[in-house]
């Protein structure tokens, strides 16, 4: 990867964020991490070359005075990693159309304001937009479906925006990871020990035997900043879950 690279990681402040700008600033790039929680994304200002900010991705505003704040400071961004997002579990009988509005909100809108936010910066450098799907966004599950919903916007926006913004020359790819080892499910309200016992639960019925763990996703999503003839493509990340 080009060592100067400038660039944006939602959700930086845990999880698959988190790992991603650290494997990005490992590489030499220049990383601001946005997240909705400030002690989350606090690593990233200690490491003392990272940029962090305090981001709630559904607020326009917030979006585009870190956009800016992050322009000023190395000038136009080359990728851009939407990883903030949220998990719900609930069936159809139970779950409350708030927590869907908040699901979509978070996950779908969120990842469209800051993609159009930095839009003309990746036109300006022909860069590249990695988005987070997820299996279930490939393969229907129980209990979790709107949840699954959301992420299967997400791998169609990607094609959808690969397609239209290629003659841009900007490309556009989705991991589609399986169940990871990171506080998303804890943070969706379960206690620990059920959110252990999910993790647990469906790691038996992975392929490969195991849960993933972040830094093994980040891997792939730092590949898509790094391959410059591939776009649209919606890649699972999942110990063979998807085609089991
Ligand atoms: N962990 C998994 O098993 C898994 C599997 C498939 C897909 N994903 C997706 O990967 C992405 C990252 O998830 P994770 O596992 O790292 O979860 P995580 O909970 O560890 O990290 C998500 C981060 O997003 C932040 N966030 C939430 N709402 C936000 C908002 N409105 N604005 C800004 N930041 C916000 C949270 O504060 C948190 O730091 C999510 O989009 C998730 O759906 C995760």
């Amino acid at each position: 990867m080009r060592p100067d690279l400038v660039g944006v990681v939602t959700g930086a402040g845990s999880g698959l964020g988190r790992a991603t700008a650290e494997l990005l600033l490992e590489r030499g790039a220049r990383v601001a991490g946005w997240d909705v929680s400030e002690d989350g994304v606090k690593w990233l200002s200690d490491t003392g070359s990272g940029l962090a900010a305090v981001v709630d991705v559904t607020d326009p505003d917030q979006v585009a005075a870190a956009a800016q704040e992050v322009r000023e400071a190395w000038g136009p961004v080359d990728f851009l990693v939407n990883s903030a997002g949220v998990f719900v579990l609930g069936s159809l009988a139970e779950i409350e159309p708030a927590e869907v509005r908040r699901l979509f909100d978070i996950n779908v809108i969120g990842t469209t304001l800051v993609t159009q936010a930095l839009l003309p910066d990746l036109i300006a450098t022909g860069g590249a937009v990695i988005n987070l799907s997820s299996t279930v966004a490939l393969k229907p599950s129980v209990s979790n479906a709107h949840y699954a919903a959301s992420k299967a916007a997400i791998a169609q926006l990607t094609r959808c925006w690969a397609l239209e913004l290629a003659p841009r020359g900007v490309r556009v790819n989705a991991v589609a990871p399986g169940p990871t080892n990171t506080p998303l499910f804890a943070a969706a309200g379960m206690d620990p020990a059920a959110a252990e016992e999910f993790l647990a639960q469906r790691a038996s019925t992975i392929p490969l035997g195991r849960t993933g763990e972040p830094a093994e996703v980040a891997r792939w999503i730092t590949r898509f900043i790094d391959d410059e003839w591939v776009t649209g493509h919606v890649l699972p990340v999942d110990g063979g879950t998807s085609i089991s």
